[in-house]
């Protein structure tokens, strides 16, 4: 028995953000809250798409989220949306952006108390309705009912309930094309992690739809994120990227990650280092941790050749799994991705606090195959310092 629940519609494809005003305004109405960051202002990556919506509705631009988007952050934009009497709420750009809309469209609907919505299905709803166009490939945002916000100790809490998946995700890929190197590889590196922490989940909800999606994920991703990084402009290689983490964001959606986003949230958290650099650091680490366990060592090994297709898996799972960690790290390096923390001036004192706020993160630990101590949170960390 298991439960899949997924974003009602997609459209996919290029320049399609500009070309469905129409739909986005059927849905969204006369007032719509646009949620997006400065960085995007900057670029100018949204003129075009609010200039089409104006024609038929009010817009209000919040264009104040930050990486790792903060509950002052989060209350300012409910505050200047309830102002607005927002009809409808679009986020426009990555995780952070995208997890702030969900959750101003959910405060909005519902009246609910912000402190009584975080964990899973607290959320009471309704919420009004939801746009999300993603402009990174990494997070999967715009198909997963999770919304992650920092806290004003640096705790990371969450809100997970089906009620914030938006109503319709854009996903269209020649937004992503001037996305620089450095981020195009974290956050490659973070849907992947998705992918393979979805399909190695002991959530009793993992499913074999999110097998199979993160089976797919992987393919796309692994065939396509040197390219994406290297030539950014390859529109093919910047789609493959796209659709690859937003299956893998479907997969995950519905089985949850586990202790790699549990060891990656401290590093984020404290040392403001990006989520998907937090992940690529802790992976392989996590990964060796994990293959001690039988049945993940096996897991592993059925994934390695969508991943890497010149990798021989006529091998023992043994060979095999070892020879995945191994292209894994390699991978990150030929990405020219930081792989360790001391090259982030992250002092090894700080291995003891990441590993007890680590520890904080039980709604991710308890999906994890091998049972993760503080203790082995500490040598985790102490091994990728
Ligand atoms: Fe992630």
């Amino acid at each position: 028995m298991f439960n899949f629940h997924s974003t009602a519609s997609l459209i996919f494809g290029n320049e399609t953000a500009v070309n469905s005003s129409d739909q986005i305004v059927n849905l969204l109405g006369k007032n719509i809250f646009v949620i997006t960051d400065e960085g995007l202002t900057e670029l100018g990556l949204y003129d075009k798409i609010i200039k089409k919506l104006q024609s038929n509705s009010n817009i209000n631009i919040f264009d104040k989220v930050e990486s790792d988007p903060s509950k002052s952050t989060l209350l300012k934009a409910f505050d200047e949306a309830a102002d607005f009497k927002s009809t409808g709420v679009l986020g426009f750009g990555g995780g952070s952006s995208m997890d702030v809309a969900k959750l101003i469209s959910l405060l909005l609907g519902s009246n609910q108390n912000i402190d009584t919505i975080w964990g899973v299905n607290n959320a009471k709803g309704p919420r009004i309705p939801l746009v999300l166009i993603p402009t990174t490939a990494g997070t999967g945002s715009e198909v997963t009912p999770i919304s992650i916000i920092t806290m004003d100790d640096k705790e990371k809490k969450g809100v997970s309930s089906k009620l914030i998946l938006p109503d319709l995700a854009i996903l269209d890929p020649s937004l992503t094309i001037n996305l620089p190197p450095n981020i195009t590889a974290s956050t490659g590196i973070d849907a992947m992690v998705h992918a393979i922490e979805a399909y190695t989940s002991i959530n009793p909800n993992n499913n074999p739809i999110s097998k199979m999606l993160s089976i797919e994920a992987l393919k796309f991703l692994g065939s396509s994120i040197k390219t994406a990084v290297f030539e950014g402009h390859n529109i093919n290689a910047r789609s493959n990227m796209l659709f690859g983490s937003m299956l893998a964001g479907k997969a995950f959606a519905n089985s949850p990650v586990a202790a790699v986003h549990a060891l990656a949230y401290p590093i984020g958290g404290l040392f403001n280092i990006s989520h998907g650099l937090s992940n690529s650091l802790v992976l392989p680490s996590v990964m060796k941790f994990n293959s001690i366990n039988k049945e993940t060592k096996k897991n592993y090994a059925n994934l390695a050749p969508f991943v890497f297709k010149d990798l021989d898996s006529s091998k023992s799972d043994e060979i095999v799994c070892n020879n995945f960690i191994e292209s894994l790290e390699s991978l990150s390096k030929e990405l020219k991705l930081p792989y360790r923390l001391r090259d982030l001036k992250i002092p090894e004192e700080a291995c003891q606090l990441m590993a007890s706020e680590a520890m904080k993160q039980t709604r991710l630990l308890v999906n994890n195959p091998r049972k993760i101590e503080e203790s082995d949170a500490f040598n985790i960390y102490k091994s990728v310092w």
